[in-house]
């Protein structure tokens, strides 16, 4: 059914008609190797869907779910208590409470740039102003300088992903404190996405720092990207506000108990983490053979330079059931890569060595 001429279409707030559409690319990836998403590219520990399948019956979906268990045993996990944890939809939905909670309409946020697309998406979408510092020109360093004369008694929040996405570089803990106390006033948000890979956190800060938020996901490591889960670490009376803003029901049942089998199998993180690690020596040593120049990076990724191929190497990989990320648009001729096993890195290689 068309819609009437006659009535006028409804208008959407003017924080919604500023912002540009955010689409990426998510659709036919099944038979590819992905290696475009910085996922686990070899599924979830086998004993989380062993779990599952023994978990699963009717009833378990009739009811609404319940986070009593799942957050007990995740405050033992992240060694926090309980009330400092708040179980969220993925680390987007903490970006967002976390926005909602601290940020107002007109308020600052600052984020750096490159860096993972959603903390811009959800400080416009609350109607904030969003001020953008780059990380450094050729090396892709963290900007610490630079960020700290930008912090504003305006600022109401700052976004940073440790280690970032898509550049794959780190920031230290003595750079972390010095940016939670020139920020007293903000929320301050360590995205840890990729913190088994760098094996740096902020969590020991929490207990000295009101300001700090730490989020950390399940969609990476361990594999459980379509479950949707992920937590903020914070001190508890954050978390209670957090807690204020958030959907009561926005974590899942089957993320809510799935979690609990997986943060059971260190075993398979810990031996998923040293094969990307080891994959990741390989890439970087494979790329350079081929004359390509790559960035350091403390995360499941890297970024490599394809000059002005970019696009048409994330193609011509593409025909051949491989997927990568083209990120020229934020970094000129950058491409970013997952790195994976060192049998899928040793096939990808192989297909851009014969594109090369
Ligand atoms: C820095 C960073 N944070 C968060 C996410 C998304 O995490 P989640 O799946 O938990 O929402 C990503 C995914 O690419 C990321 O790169």
């Amino acid at each position: 059914m068309g819609s009437d001429p006659a009535l006028p279409a409804l208008q959407p707030r003017e924080a919604v008609l500023r912002m540009a559409p955010y689409s990426p690319p998510t659709g036919g990836r099944a038979d590819k190797l992905r290696l475009d998403f910085n996922e686990n590219t070899i599924g979830c520990s086998p004993k989380v869907v062993a779990y599952l399948k023994d978990a699963l019956e009717a009833n378990l979906f009739a009811v609404y779910p319940e986070y009593g268990e799942t957050r007990a045993a995740l405050a033992k996990f992240f060694a926090v208590d309980e009330p400092q944890i708040v179980l969220t939809n993925g680390t987007d939905e903490a970006i967002q409470v976390l926005v909602n909670t601290f940020v107002d309409d007109e308020d600052e946020v600052l984020v750096l740039h490159p860096s993972y697309a959603m903390y811009r998406f959800y400080s416009e979408v609350a109607g904030a102003h969003v001020k953008e510092l780059s990380y450094r020109a050729g090396t892709l360093a963290f900007p610490l300088e630079e960020l700290l004369a930008a912090i504003t008694p305006a600022t109401r929040a700052v976004l940073i992903a440790n280690p970032n996405n898509p550049t794959g570089t780190g920031v230290g803990l003595p750079a972390i404190e010095r940016i939670l106390q020139a920020a007293p006033h903000c929320a301050v948000l360590i995205d840890e996405a990729y913190f088994e890979f760098s094996k740096v956190t902020a969590l020991p800060l929490v207990a000295k720092y009101p300001n700090l938020f730490v989020s950390r996901t399940f969609s990476k490591v361990f594999g459980m990207a379509a479950m949707r889960i992920g937590v903020i670490l914070t001190q508890a009376q954050n978390a209670a506000m957090m807690r204020k803003c958030q959907s009561p029901y926005s974590v899942n049942l089957l993320g809510a108990i799935a979690v609990r089998a997986a943060i059971q199998d260190t075993e398979f993180v810990e031996s998923y983490v040293g094969e990307v690690l080891a994959a990741r020596e390989m890439a970087c040593a494979g790329l350079a053979k081929l004359g390509i120049r790559t960035y350091p990076s403390e995360a499941n990724f890297i970024l490599f330079e394809a000059g002005d191929r970019s696009i048409s190497i994330r193609d011509a990989l593409r025909a051949r059931g491989v997927l990568v990320r083209d990120r020229s648009y934020e970094i000129a001729g950058c491409v970013r890569v997952t790195i994976g096993t060192r049998a899928q890195i040793e096939r990808f290689l192989k297909e851009l060595e014969q594109l090369w």
